[in-house]
């Protein structure tokens, strides 16, 4: 069905760092090893940032990946939204506003999102509420992390979890395909500190079992309402891209909710969690292995620092 109100995905864009540090480089420095690692997260090694690459350079990499697509891409964006929890500077000016500059993209809105590890989510939902408003015609979103920058490497606990990286896609208006058809986005305060950077720490501390039993509930909860509300079934739905955190997760909730574990596409074996950026490095990932189809339904899920959550319902 023809719709002008539908926006969708046109390109998608994605870069991770040269450097790899495995699960045994890591077992060098903390008290850990291959065999904890992998057997409790599904993570074998991940990407670290050079000293001087920021987090906009990231996002800027993955940005100049999704041009070398089209060039014609650039042309016309007039916003910039980059979800991250690891911008370049301390409170602004925003990561956007560099990467704007960076790219030299004059005069477009660009504006970041601080929603942790469902930051690419609910800039997701920013950006196609704004160009449905007339806010922006074509937008690019970005979820960009430098975790390397705020991860304590003292603490077992958390430095084994996470890595950088960035991935972007590009939001347009269409009347050939439906798009972004549904979002939903939520957050529980009350779970604030079970993950954060505090000003005390300046590095990532976590609670690990309180975040996985919320992940486990936000994701599997997050899948049925936009079945609900869409008035699909689960046997509908070809992908379930969700934030890469931890395997056993994704595992739990497969088993706790009946959804099949195949629906759910992983890389976190490679990357580990890369917080806002997860969700687009997994989909660029999914395009160059020629997955994503014309007409497939898939659902994006995140989950993360806030406590937030949030999916997006597609169709491609
Ligand atoms: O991106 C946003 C959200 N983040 C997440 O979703 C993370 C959610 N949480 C998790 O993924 C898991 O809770 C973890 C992977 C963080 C931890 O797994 P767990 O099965 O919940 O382990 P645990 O915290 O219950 O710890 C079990 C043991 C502890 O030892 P004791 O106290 O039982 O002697 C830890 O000290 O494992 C120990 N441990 C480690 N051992 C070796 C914790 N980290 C390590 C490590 N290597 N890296």
């Amino acid at each position: 069905m023809k719709s002008p109100e539908s926006i969708y995905i046109s390109s998608i864009g994605c870069y991770v760092p040269k450097k790899i540090v495995t699960n045994d480089d890591l077992a060098q420095t903390v008290d850990t090893s291959d065999e904890w690692i992998h057997s409790h997260t599904g993570i074998r090694e991940r990407r670290i940032a050079d000293t001087e690459e920021e987090c906009s350079d990231l996002a800027v990499k993955a940005v100049l990946d999704l041009f070398a697509k089209d060039a014609g891409h650039k042309e016309g964006i007039d916003g910039i939204v980059v979800a991250t929890a690891t911008a370049d500077h301390y409170g602004f000016p925003s990561t956007a506003c560099i990467v704007a500059e960076k790219l030299g993209i004059k005069g477009a809105a660009a504006l970041d999102i601080g929603a942790g590890c469902t930051g690419f989510i609910y800039a997701l939902e920013v950006a196609r509420a704004m160009i449905l408003s007339g806010s922006m015609t074509k937008a690019l979103v970005i979820g960009a992390e430098k975790l390397s920058n705020v991860v304590n490497w003292k603490d077992r606990n958390t430095c084994v979890l996470f890595g950088d990286g960035a991935g972007c896609v590009l939001l347009e208006k269409t009347e050939e395909r439906k798009g972004i058809i549904d979002s939903t986005l939520h957050a529980e305060g009350s779970g604030s500190l079970a993950l954060a950077i505090t000003k005390e720490s300046r590095t990532i501390t976590m609670e690990g079992r309180a975040v996985y039993n919320f992940a486990v509930r936000a994701i599997g909860d997050t899948v049925l309402e936009l079945l609900r509300r869409n008035d699909l079934s689960i046997d509908k739905i070809k992908w379930i891209v969700p934030h890469q955190a931890n395997k056993r997760i994704i595992n739990a909730c497969s088993k706790r909710y009946g959804f099949k574990a195949e629906t759910f596409y992983m890389n976190i074996d490679r990357y580990a969690n890369t917080s806002a950026a997860s969700i687009p490095i997994a989909l660029a990932e999914m395009e160059e292995k020629s997955l994503l189809k014309a007409g497939q339904y898939i659902l994006f899920v995140g989950f993360g620092a806030g406590l937030t959550y949030g999916g997006t319902l597609i169709q491609w």
